[in-house]
């Protein structure tokens, strides 16, 4: 018989992507919040208990980095504490556990992309909950994987291509930060090459393949750009596809200009070495992302 997964968050960017791309490791059993809320530690703990899974894979989290300043302690419970209940049944199950973490755990001071073994330091509410579930993963003993991710899309949800698409129809000017770098990587990419990992780590029925190969990685797409540099590619497609355009230019403007309650990273480049190294995969760079994603349309 298949071993079952346990899929949390199955209603975010990368959730929804993971539904389609574990299937073929076994049964997947894909709850969202409305099935189990991360914030019930004693409902969190029942549903995997009676699920059983031989693997869990969080992809559910308190997303919403601007909130989170003011609702500290439930961005706590849900990136902070959850994970850690999660980490604890599986490690009860001898199941496996794959936690998607954020490039939000650094400060972004760096003068290079970081790695894995570079100190965390967030800057935000948010950043310290998830750096917070991490920790708790790692030390509840289980055969574990914690990705670290960075700027993810999707043609669903809540998301920065999204809302570009909407104001570039409603507006003449968009004015968007240029002194923030990173990689935007699409969630079905990100869902891609889950699945491609936990395939070489033996998962979802081999746990002792997945204590030695786990860890931290990090897993975002290749390349870099600005918010700025994002918009204008976003903009560009949107031009190039027809598609109502109001605005005539993107101007590139400094943080300074769009105070936000969170502060966020200045350089959110995560470097990907250690998981090309560890498994051959390298997720391509954010541009041929982003073509990809966008051919699929509203569909996606
Ligand atoms: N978005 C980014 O730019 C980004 C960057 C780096 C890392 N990440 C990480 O990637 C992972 C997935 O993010 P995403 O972009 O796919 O986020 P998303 O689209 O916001 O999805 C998160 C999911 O978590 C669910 N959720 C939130 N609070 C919950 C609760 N209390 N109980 C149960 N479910 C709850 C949400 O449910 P509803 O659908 O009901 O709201 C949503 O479906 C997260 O770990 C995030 O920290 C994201």
């Amino acid at each position: 018989m298949t071993a079952p997964i346990l899929l949390l968050g199955g209603n975010g960017q990368i959730g929804w992507e993971l539904r389609r791309t574990l299937a073929p490791l076994g049964p997947v059993t894909a709850l969202e919040r409305t099935d189990v809320d991360l914030a019930d530690g004693k409902a969190l703990r029942k549903v995997v208990r009676d699920a059983a899974p031989a693997l869990i894979v969080n992809a559910a989290a308190y997303t919403q980095v601007d909130r989170a300043e003011k609702d500290a302690a439930l961005a706590q419970a849900v990136n902070g504490t959850a994970p850690g209940i999660l980490g604890e049944e599986a490690n009860r199950l001898n199941a496996g556990l794959v936690h998607i973490s954020t490039d939000y755990v650094f400060d972004g001071a760096a003068a290079r992309p970081y790695r894995e073994e570079d100190a965390a330091a967030p800057i935000s509410v948010y950043g310290k909950s998830k750096l917070a579930g991490e920790a708790a993963v790692a030390g509840s003993g289980c055969a574990h994987l914690i990705l670290r991710t960075s700027w993810v899309y999707s043609m669903r949800g809540s998301n920065f291509l999204l809302t570009i698409r909407r104001l570039a129809g409603e507006l003449d000017e968009l004015r968007i930060v240029e002194d923030q770098r990173g990689a935007p990587s699409w969630a079905r990419m990100i869902a891609e090459a889950t699945a491609a990992i936990l395939v070489r780590c033996g998962a979802p029925s081999d746990t002792g393949l997945l204590t030695e190969k786990g860890g931290l990685y990090h897993l975002t797409a290749s390349g870099q750009t600005s918010w700025h540099g994002f918009a204008e590619a976003i903009v560009d497609w949107l031009r190039a596809t027809g598609q109502p355009v109001r605005c005539r230019r993107v101007l590139a403007i400094p943080t300074a200009q769009y105070p936000t309650p969170a502060k966020r990273p200045a350089n959110s480049l995560l470097d990907c070495t250690k998981l090309r190294d560890a498994f051959g995969i390298a997720l391509p760079d954010w541009r041929d992302q982003l073509a990809l994603c966008t051919e699929t349309g509203s569909c996606g």
